[in-house]
């Protein structure tokens, strides 16, 4: 048994396939918010698991906004993804008090078993490895995230039992 403990949450289900009626209709879910290019993005990111390409002009288009200053948004904030992620996102804090906390060591045991370089998805398309600065859970430092699920104190054991998450 790990001594590693998931704080929240559960595995997250697939991804819709983009289409731009699904575009718009998360575009109109969310316009009449103040400062709506924010809320739009997450909305594509949590329905498609990234923001197409495509979708930056109907966002544009819609909030009245050039190209250039809606990609300039999504380039700004690295938490959103250009391209599909994988089957499994996996996210690693790498701030502070999990580097602290010996986070680096664990940060690439965590790549080493995924076989995924951060930054990357494996090529195929089983899971994507992200670096993520705080979640938040710094007192079980270090920390991780597995398809939204929230991990403390990740250690060995459980690393062994992402890694075998992420080949299901
Ligand atoms: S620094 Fe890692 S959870 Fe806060």
């Amino acid at each position: 048994m790990s001594t590693g403990y998931a704080v929240s949450g559960g595995a997250r289900g697939r991804y819709e396939a983009w289409t731009p009626n699904r575009g718009t209709e998360i575009i109109s879910d969310h316009l009449a918010m103040e400062g709506a290019t924010l809320p739009i993005l997450h909305a594509m990111q949590e329905a498609f698991g990234y923001v197409p390409q495509d979708a930056v002009p109907l966002i544009a288009d819609a909030l009245n906004l050039s190209r250039a200053e809606v990609h300039g948004t999504m380039t700004f904030y690295h938490d959103f993804r250009h391209e599909p992620a994988g089957k499994h996102v996996v996210k690693v804090c790498v701030a502070e008090a999990c580097q602290a906390a010996g986070g680096h060591v664990t940060s690439e045991k965590v790549s080493k078993a995924l076989d995924c370089a951060f930054g990357e998805t494996r090529p195929d398309g089983q899971v994507t490895l992200e670096p993520i600065y705080c979640l938040g859970l710094c007192s079980c430092a270090p920390s991780a995230m597995v398809d939204g699920r929230l991990i403390g104190r990740l250690d060995d054991e459980e690393i062994e039992e992402i890694a075998a998450e992420c080949r299901a």
